[in-house]
């Protein structure tokens, strides 16, 4: 073989050898051989001339053997090369699928804001929209509007935060039944949730907390109406098998005015330590809005009734939730707040 080629041929195994360490230079290597117009093997044909005649098919035969020894080489190296790069991908890009995930601590929200919007979604199923008042109120619209006037002793079952003689912090969410009543003409089925202030300090009273106040007022309600909306709340709420008892009690705002009671949820009513005994837990003040209180926001009180209700949500979550001191819900100590996950 002609020398030339033998040496050609040597040069590729060592470039092999030496060079070719990714796909890359093995393509390099290539196009130093095989490339159509630079490469060694195909300027080869042009020692043709130097040839002696009789030696030119025999010369011609072996440069093409080694262009197809070459061509078969470099098909193989590229293989070889392809199948190590990507097998060192696989391994540089391996995932572990059965390592632990690193865990965020997942946050939750306030059992106050919790039970907030567990309240919102049982009252909005059965048609209430959301109306929000203001914290600071006129002493009209938190007493006079609602049947309390200036010397009337249901004053002193609420002890007022004053501002000023006329703006205090409100008490009690029923300021918004009459910012409602008065814009709004029946029928009005509104839910108005917001914090509340009253001088109360005890284990469980707290000076601000929070209440839900719901009116409806349209033409023949009554405390039946009262009395199926309550029971739907607390079955949701409480569990399926509660039911609700009313009793009678006192609001100036309400005539009549009941308490009510929820069978104890912890004893099935037998009488147990929540219920002290009585089967029975009070969970809220409602009644039959006062017909003074409709007169005095214009609404017709022989051709409307409304009904009201005013539930406390600290209390409606501690007892839900088994938290026996209010103080809890405010201390904003994560070990005990994060214990509450309900939404
Ligand atoms: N506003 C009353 C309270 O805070 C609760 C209530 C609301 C009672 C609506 C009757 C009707 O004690």
């Amino acid at each position: 073989m002609n020398e030339k080629l033998t040496s050609i041929k040597q040069e590729i195994l060592d470039g092999i050898e030496n060079q070719a360490t990714s796909r890359a230079t093995a393509f390099e290597l290539r196009k130093q051989f095989l490339d159509s117009k630079t490469g060694k093997i195909g300027q080869l044909m042009k020692e043709m001339k130097n040839i002696p005649n009789e030696e030119k098919a025999e010369f011609g035969k072996q440069v093409n053997e080694l262009k197809n020894w070459a061509t078969e080489v470099f098909e193989d190296l590229d293989a070889k090369m392809k199948a190590k790069e990507l097998k060192e991908r696989y391994e540089k890009e391996k995932i572990d699928v059965t390592i632990d995930a690193e865990c965020e601590p997942k946050g939750n929200l306030h059992p106050i804001t919790q039970m907030r919007n567990q309240l919102i979604d049982v009252f909005a199923g059965m048609g209430f929209t959301i109306y929000e008042g203001t914290e600071i109120e006129n002493d009209y619209y938190n007493f006079t509007a609602l049947n309390t006037p200036q010397d009337h002793p249901a004053r002193d079952m609420q002890d007022t935060f004053y501002l000023s003689p006329e703006f205090l912090l409100r008490t009690q969410t029923s300021s918004g039944q009459i910012h409602v009543m008065e814009n709004t003409k029946p029928p009005i089925k509104i839910l108005s949730p917001g914090k509340v202030f009253r001088s109360d300090d005890d284990a469980t009273h707290s000076p601000m907390f929070t209440q839900m106040e719901g009116l409806v007022v349209d033409k023949k309600i009554t405390l039946c109406d009262l009395k199926g909306m309550l029971d739907v709340f607390v079955k949701k709420i409480y569990g399926e098998e509660t039911t609700t008892r009313l009793r009678p009690s006192y609001f100036p705002f309400t005539e009549p005015s009941v308490e009510v009671d929820v069978s104890c949820f912890e004893c099935g009513g037998k009488g147990c330590k929540l219920c002290k005994g009585t089967g029975w837990i009070e969970i809220l003040g409602a009644g039959i809005v006062n017909k003074k209180v409709l007169e005095n926001c214009g609404i017709d009180s022989d051709e409307y009734s409304g009904l009201a209700f005013g539930i406390g949500i600290e209390r409606t979550a501690m007892l839900k939730y088994g938290i026996n001191n209010i103080k809890l819900l405010f201390e904003s100590d994560l070990n005990v707040l994060k214990q509450i996950d309900d939404n």
